[in-house]
């Protein structure tokens, strides 16, 4: 068989094996501090920590199937480390200090490589003092554009963040070891940011149609979210396309680390405005403004699925089933757990800022939640003793929710379980390494609500 030019003109791109150059160092990603305009015009510039002098850091978007490499350079007054948040990642390049890697001192830099299996919205963010160092503005998009992107006008990232600034010098209150916030809900702030900004207003036209990449980088604060305006569909969770697009009739809450991807018709007339709403206990109020401009055009009709990652199949028969109690926190005070061996009682843990458990654990403890063999399938079962939700969740992998009538949800990395629930899900343990399991309410990782799981 003979080939034709472009075939001839593939076939030895390919063959091309480019020499590894050994001065060649990866694109910088530098933790450094920086001024930015959170709070409204008319406060001062905050004193935030940065990837690259903004908030969020760059939106690292890459293709599905490439690989990211970046150097991170820590020029900060603290130890630090990126973990890649969503990505079914090979566990070296996780950035969990103490379990993936060591910490990354000031002056010294850290070099990440690895391959992004699944298309979708993830994000990254320092794993180091994870309490402190997010709320100070560690984070940033990793986007992951699919083959075949769906239809739409635009693709825009909004990043969600909640800050605790002091109301006159719109400062970072550093207030980070607070006990009451530790033991009751965790740290909530005094305002909310999109894409680092108080307020924030995109353009469009009348009848277009919105890709919206939420992600929620709060420490502790759980949205619950709404659209005006415009109508439309959930289309993935966590980074995962639904098998079915979901209609958007109602609220739909977003809680810490979780994302969700919504596409969007704008019918709000031209000259008019649409908004993401937020509902609080208050009322409710638009988030992200929509300025309408232009003739409108024709929205599109109908949504047609992402196409799917390529997952594991979870088979539930047979399938063993390890719980996970959660324990502790203001009004279920925890009477005794254990921090290594040593069993400690509800007052000593206080005073140490332990006031949560994982199956009786106040720290990550010495040996893993669970040790299984590559491969085999798991039912997890949360069960939330306290009276507070909590955002779980796992590192390395995605997993599918079970449902209460027993068949499979949606594939998630975070999962919120509120106060006296259980929710079960079902994990396929495929990617070899040590992986973390946690709350991602940071103030509770921080003070007990830590654990890990071996996959072999
Ligand atoms: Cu997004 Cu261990 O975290
Ligand atoms: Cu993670
Ligand atoms: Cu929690």
């Amino acid at each position: 068989m003979t080939l034709n030019r472009r075939q001839f003109m593939q076939t030895t791109a390919a063959a091309v094996v480019l020499p590894k150059l050994g001065w060649a160092s990866y694109p910088a990603l530098v933790a450094q501090e920086a001024m930015q305009q959170i709070a409204p015009e008319g406060f001062s510039e905050t004193r935030v920590w940065t990837y690259g002098g903004q908030v969020p850091g760059p939106e690292i978007r890459v293709p599905q199937g490439a690989r990211v490499q970046r150097r991170l350079s820590n020029t900060l007054p603290q130890p630090t480390t990126v973990h890649w948040h969503g990505i079914r990642i090979d566990n070296a390049m996780d950035g969990v200090p103490g379990l993936t890697q060591d910490v990354v001192q000031p002056g010294s830099s850290f070099d990440y490589d690895f391959e992004v299996p699944d298309a979708g919205t993830y994000w990254y963010h320092a794993h180091n003092r994870s309490m402190e160092q997010i709320a100070r503005g560690l984070y940033g998009p990793l986007i992951v554009e699919e083959a075949v992107a769906p239809d739409v006008d635009r693709d825009l990232t909004l990043m969600l963040d909640d800050w605790r600034l002091d109301s006159e010098t719109a400062q970072i209150m550093d207030d980070f070891g607070n006990g009451h916030d530790l033991s009751h809900a965790g740290r909530l702030g005094n305002l909310v940011s999109v894409n680092g900004r108080f307020d924030p207003a995109y353009s469009v036209g009348g009848g277009e149609r919105l890709r919206l990449r939420l992600i929620n980088a709060s420490n502790a604060r759980i949205f619950d979210l709404g659209l005006d305006g415009l109508t439309g569909w959930i289309v993935a969770l966590d980074g995962m396309p639904l098998e079915v697009p979901l209609e958007v009739s109602d609220r739909f809450p977003l809680a810490p680390a979780q994302r969700v991807d919504l596409i969007v018709d704008v019918r709000a007339a031209p000259s008019g405005i649409a908004n993401l709403v937020s509902f609080e206990r208050d009322g409710s109020y638009g988030l992200v403004r929509f300025d309408v401009s232009g003739k409108s055009k024709t929205a599109r009709t109908g949504i047609t699925p992402l196409v799917p990652n390529q997952m594991p199949e979870v088979l539930l028969e047979d399938v063993p089933l390890k719980q996970m109690a959660m324990q502790g926190g203001a009004m279920r005070w925890l009477e005794s757990a254990k921090i290594g061996e040593n069993v400690l009682s509800g007052q000593e843990l206080a005073q140490l800022g332990r006031f949560w458990a994982l199956n009786g654990n106040a720290e990550r403890p010495a040996e893993p939640f669970l040790d299984v063999q590559k491969g085999t399938t798991y039912r997890i079962e949360f069960v939330n003793e306290t009276a507070f939700p909590h955002a779980m969740h796992l590192h390395g992998h995605h997993f599918r929710l079970i449902l209460e009538d027993g068949t499979l949800g949606p594939w998630r990395d975070t999962v919120l379980v509120e106060r006296g629930q259980t929710r079960q899900i079902a994990l396929v343990a495929d990617n070899p390494g040590d992986w973390l399991l946690h709350c991602h309410m940071l103030g509770h990782a921080a003070s007990g609500m830590m654990s890990w799981f071996r996959v072999t």
